[in-house]
């Protein structure tokens, strides 16, 4: 490891250590308006949402690093005390980094940038068309850290109204394939969120056992990974000893077909990811028994078939 105390490094060096650490960072389009009527456009993605009751987000738009001038942004938020807040897709993504160009703050950054400005319900500063999720917002407090170059402006903002595209919901939630978010990294970086988007089972509301009640043979184990163990503490409960025997004996007398014999069979069914047959032809051979049943778990964890996991995982211990 390195360490550093961000006293020992350049603003710069800190800058770049909060970028690539602390990401993918969802972008905020910001919209506001100047005490002038001009239009303003930018993007942040020092940003996040903090509550729902009432929803709370907050981003920020710091003093510039070059100089430690304040960003057209702030001023207007300063000035009128609204914005509105959208989310960034990958469609609009280089519009986007267009609208993070400086410009002078006469310039209307709808106009330079190319996205389409509509008109708000409840707030001056207009809405971004092209994103599909908006948010009106009243600016609660701006809390300042600092005074120097890239020092944090905290703008802590109410939203008092949502505008949705209603194509994104997918049996009541937004589908993450459907919104196709983008995320900001380190450097020239993006995410495209849709990409890695993977299932993970909540333990929110669950009682879980946690990870000391895992049996050791199976903490122990060299076959399985730190996720693994983690999908085994997220259960309600253990089987007990003869749930584990009735379930092996079920597979030994199931007439699963098995092309091949021996340890053909398992190397077969184990290119399939098919742990039931895995774990059939694992148990027709001696050699590795312990470990070759282990892997059949592996396999059934990755379909989430934890009843199926547990099982087989606590017959492995029983094997001397
Ligand atoms: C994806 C992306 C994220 C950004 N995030 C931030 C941020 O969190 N805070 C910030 O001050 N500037 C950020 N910037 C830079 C501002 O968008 C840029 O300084 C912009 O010119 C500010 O415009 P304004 O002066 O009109 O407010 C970001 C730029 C990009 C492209």
């Amino acid at each position: 490891m390195l360490h550093y105390e961000p006293k020992d490094l350049s603003v710069p060096e800190v800058h770049r250590l909060l970028l690539g650490g602390v990401a993918p960072r969802p972008i905020a389009l910001v919209s506001t308006i100047s005490k002038d009527g001009i239009n303003n456009v930018s993007p942040f993605s020092f940003f996040n949402a903090f509550g729902a009751n009432p929803p709370i987000v907050a981003f920020s738009p710091s003093r510039r690093g070059r100089d430690a001038t304040l960003k057209d942004t702030y001023n207007n938020l300063i000035a009128t005390k609204e914005c509105v807040i959208q989310v960034v897709t990958h469609s609009m993504v280089e519009m986007v980094s267009l609208a993070s160009a400086e410009f002078p703050p006469e310039y209307d950054e709808f106009t330079k940038s190319g996205l389409t400005p509509i008109d708000s319900d409840l707030v001056k500063p207009k809405r971004v068309k092209e994103s599909p999720f908006q948010m009106e917002c009243k600016l609660l407090e701006m809390k300042s850290f600092g005074e120097g170059g890239a020092s944090a402006n905290l703008a802590i903002c109410e939203v008092l109204k949502f505008h949705v595209a209603e194509d994104l919901f997918l049996n009541g939630i937004i589908d993450p394939a459907k919104i196709d978010l983008v995320a900001r990294m380190s450097g020239s970086f993006y995410s495209r969120a849709a990409d890695g988007v993977f299932i993970l089972e909540q333990p929110v509301g669950k009682k879980c056992i946690g990870y000391d009640q895992i049996p050791k043979h199976i903490r122990e184990s060299e076959t399985y990974s730190a996720n693994d163990l983690g999908k085994f503490g997220n259960s309600e409960s253990i089987p007990n000893e003869s749930e584990v025997q009735e379930f092996i004996n079920k597979i030994k007398e199931e007439k699963l077909e098995l092309f091949e014999s021996g340890l053909a069979a398992f190397l077969r069914y184990q290119r399939l990811n098919d742990n039931n047959r895995m774990l059939k032809a694992a148990l027709e051979i001696d050699e590795n028994q312990k470990r070759n049943i282990e892997l059949s778990v592996k396999c059934a964890l990755q379909t989430h078939d934890l009843d199926f996991a547990w099982k087989a995982a606590l017959y492995a211990g029983m094997i001397k």
